[in-house]
């Protein structure tokens, strides 16, 4: 979920009635999963810094307002955090559908069917029902008429190795942290505001394979859902038998499959 703490100083608090001993400065989020407790989440991801924005994983904590990411709250001693409560499954299933109400319903036919943590979570939180109509309007321009085009924002495929589908990004800004943290490039930005966010790969280009990334693959890795994808995987699906390995290429250890 986020990443480990390497404090000395051991802190114990509570978990839905498990007392847990974590390194100070853990997460909330981490240390409900010593105690074997899974949280629910979409932008936390344990090599990167947590950051807090798709608001799934909240959790009551007794003694404070509010109800807090456990992602980027850390832990205190003798804290007692209550995950599963009736009003905390209500607000996660409110997030995720307004994350599905925003999203192509194709995961049928979808190439991260079965691989996809939009996909899971929605299972985890018990979302049946979607009551907001889709918008899939956003990002495409007005006909001369003045009309919505009621289409989703074309895919970019520039890249000869990932294709970057805007339509089904939600924004959780893992593949930009990577690029940065991972990667260390900074060629990802996320650009626009609500329903227009969209990962942009630099003001000065508009395309992937015009910026400044490196096809490093750190993004395509970190992204929850089929926004970024191999397009090896669109085409023939995931290699049910694979090698990892480090190739020559960059020596960054971006976990490169061969079948
Ligand atoms: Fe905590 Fe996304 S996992 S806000």
């Amino acid at each position: 979920g986020t990443p480990e703490s390497k404090s000395k100083v051991m802190v114990t608090l509570n978990v839905d009635g498990f007392d847990v001993t974590v390194p100070e400065g853990t997460s909330v989020m981490r240390a409900a999963a010593e105690a074997g407790i899974t949280v629910p989440k979409l932008c936390a991801s344990d090599n990167m810094a947590a950051f807090g924005s798709c608001r799934l994983c909240l959790v009551e904590i007794e003694g404070r307002n509010g109800t807090p990411a456990s992602c980027t709250t850390p832990v205190a001693p003798g804290m007692k955090v209550h995950t599963q409560t009736g009003q905390l499954k209500q607000l996660r299933r409110g997030v995720m559908e307004l994350y599905i109400s925003d999203h192509p319903l194709d995961c049928l036919t979808c190439s991260a069917n079965g691989d996809c943590e939009l996909q899971d979570m929605a299972g985890a939180v018990g979302l049946r029902d979607v009551r907001y109509e889709a918008v899939e309007n956003h990002f495409t321009p007005k006909n001369t008429a003045g009309e919505l085009n009621r289409q989703w924002m074309p895919k970019d495929d520039s890249n000869p190795y990932f294709t970057y589908d805007p339509a089904k990004c939600i924004v959780c800004s893992r593949c930009v942290r990577a690029c940065e943290e991972v990667q260390g490039t900074f060629a990802l930005t996320i650009e626009g505001r609500g329903f227009d966010s969209r990962v942009s790969a630099g003001a000065a280009s508009d395309s992937f394979l015009t910026s400044d990334c490196v096809s490093c693959g750190a993004c395509v890795q970190a992204c929850p859902t089929a926004t970024l994808q191999e397009k090896s995987v669109i085409d023939i699906g995931t290699p049910e038998r694979s090698v990892i390995t480090t190739c020559a290429y960059c020596g960054v250890g971006c976990s490169f499959k061969a079948e």
